[in-house]
């Protein structure tokens, strides 16, 4: 595969999921850009610019297949708009299980309706199918167990949002 894509997706944190997903999707395309969407219908545990700076940590050394490096932006508004500004032809998204398939296919034909635009989607490597932010969030407010779903780094940015607003 060549050309460009953009990963989408909210990445309330972003978990070792998420980073293989875009591992494998920035060996397969030209230039990769992962967008945070900014979802107003959801109350984040971090704002859009440290999500950036989360992501842009984990993906430190990642190339695309052009040598360059992923591209992580804040994005508000709707994913075709970003992807006709980039000239961007494909949205990538990982595909953990039949539940994810039900939503993601109804995106996937939307965008195709509104923009023309094609979804390619990875199945998830079976050791992260059943990762999700909300269950990240959720076990460190409880002080659970971080190690194989987060990166060490992102579990310290956990903890620390957890302690401020204790
Ligand atoms: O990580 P998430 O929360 O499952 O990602 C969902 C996301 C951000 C990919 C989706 O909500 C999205 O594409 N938002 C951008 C707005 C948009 O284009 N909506 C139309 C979808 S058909």
């Amino acid at each position: 595969m060549s050309g460009s894509a953009i990963y989408p997706g909210s990445f309330d944190p972003v978990t070792l999921g998420h980073v293989d997903i875009i591992e494998r999707a920035a060996a397969l395309f030209d230039r990769l850009t992962v967008a945070v969407v900014g979802n107003p219908s959801k109350a984040p545990m971090f704002d859009a610019a440290e999500r950036v700076a989360l992501l842009t940590g984990e993906l430190e050394g990642v190339t695309c297949r052009d040598g360059g490096p992923v591209e992580v932006i804040a994005f508000d508004g709707l994913l075709v708009d970003l992807c006709r500004e980039r000239a961007t032809l494909t949205i990538v998204k990982g595909l953990r299980d039949a539940a994810d398939l039900a939503i993601e296919q109804r995106m996937a034909q939307m965008n195709r309706q509104i923009g023309d635009v094609e979804t390619v989607f990875l199945a998830t490597a079976p050791c992260y199918s059943h990762l999700a932010s909300s269950f990240v969030r959720e076990i460190a407010r409880f002080g659970g167990r971080l190690d194989g779903s987060v990166s060490p780094t992102v579990a310290a940015a956990l903890l620390a949002r957890v302690a401020e607003d204790l």
